[in-house]
C-alpha cells in the first residue's frame, strides 16, 4: 500500500481490487451469489516468520482499525502457524494470517527467501511482493519442491490469498452443498482435498473453495503459469448457542492446498 487507507472499508476494497486482478473468477462468482450483498467472512494472508514479514507485521494495518487477537493455529505438516483477528464491527471480515516457519526449510530454500525477502532493495509488506526482476524460475521450482506455500509467496507476495463468502448470510440461507452445486454447474472446479466440504456443522464451520486459477507471472527470466488465488465459501453454525467465530485447523489444512500446483 502506498498510503494508509482512510478506512477499514477502503483498505478491504483496495485488497479486493488486487485480489480479483489475480483471480477474476472470484468477482464472477460473487456476482453469481448476489453481488454487492455478499458478505465477506474472512480474508487470508500469508507471510514468513521474520521481522517485518510475518503475522505481527501484516496484522498492523488491521489492528490500527480496531481488530483484536482471536485464535492461534498450528500446521506442523505444512510448517505453518496462524492467528486470526476479529473485526471491531460485524460488517467487517475476520482476518486470518499465517506465516511459514522458515527454519524448517532446507538451507538452499531458506537462502533464497533470505536473499529475496530480507532486503531493503524494494518495499515489501501488505499488498506488495517481489518485483519480477527479483524472481527466477529455478528458485521458484526449488521452493516448490519443499513448500507450495513458500513458492506461492515467492510468486505473489503479501496479497490476499483468498476472500470468503459468508454462506450463512446469503439470501435464502442455502446449504454449502447447494452453493457448491451451483458453482460446479457454472463450470468452476472445487478443491477436493478431504472432500468438497471440509468440517461438520457440529464443529461450527463448514468450508469449501475453488481451486486457484492459473495466472501468468513475470519472472526475471521469463513468464510462467502458476496457480493464483482462490475463493472460499464458509458456513458458520451455532455452537453452544453462539455462532462459531473461530477456525478449524483440520479444515484450514486442506484449504491451504487450493493453491497447490496440479501435477
Ligand atoms: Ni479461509
Amino acid at each position: 500500500m502506498t498510503a494508509p487507507a482512510s478506512s477499514a472499508e477502503a483498505l478491504f476494497e483496495e485488497l479486493w481490487r488486487q485480489y480479483i486482478a489475480i483471480g477474476p473468477h472470484a468477482q464472477a462468482i460473487r456476482g453469481l451469489l448476489g453481488g454487492a450483498g455478499v458478505k465477506n467472512d474472512h480474508i487470508a494472508l500469508r507471510g514468513l516468520n521474520w521481522p517485518g514479514l510475518g503475522i505481527d507485521a501484516l496484522a498492523t494495518s488491521f489492528l490500527a482499525y480496531g481488530y483484536t487477537e482471536g485464535g492461534t493455529y498450528t500446521f506442523p505438516e505444512k510448517k505453518l502457524v496462524a492467528r486470526h483477528f476479529d473485526p471491531p464491527r460485524p460488517e467487517l471480515p475476520k482476518v486470518f494470517i499465517s506465516e511459514l516457519e522458515t527454519e524448517a526449510l532446507s538451507e538452499v530454500s531458506r537462502a533464497i527467501l533470505e536473499r529475496r525477502f530480507r532486503t531493503d532493495a524494494y518495499p515489501l509488506g501488505l499488498g506488495r511482493g517481489l518485483p519480477p526482476s527479483a524472481k527466477l524460475q529455478a528458485e521458484y521450482e526449488q521452493l516448490l519442491e519443499e513448500s507450495e506455500y513458500a513458492a506461492w509467496l515467492y510468486a505473489f507476495g503479501f496479497v490476499v490469498n483468498h476472500f470468503t463468502v459468508a454462506v450463512h448470510e446469503l439470501d435464502g440461507a442455502p446449504s454449502l452443498e447447494e452453493v457448491n452445486q451451483r458453482l460446479l454447474g457454472a463450470g468452476y472446479a472445487l478443491n477436493e482435498s478431504g472432500g468438497q466440504i471440509k468440517g461438520r456443522p457440529e464443529e461450527g464451520l463448514e468450508q469449501s473453495s475453488t481451486l486457484a486459477g492459473p495466472v501468468i507471472v513475470a519472472f526475471g527470466d521469463g513468464e510462467r503459469e502458476v496457480p493464483g488465488v482462490f475463493y472460499e465459501f464458509a458456513r458458520r453454525h451455532p455452537v453452544h448457542g453462539q455462532l462459531f467465530g473461530g477456525f478449524v485447523t483440520a479444515n484450514a489444512n486442506r484449504i491451504f492446498e487450493s493453491t497447490d500446483v496440479r501435477r
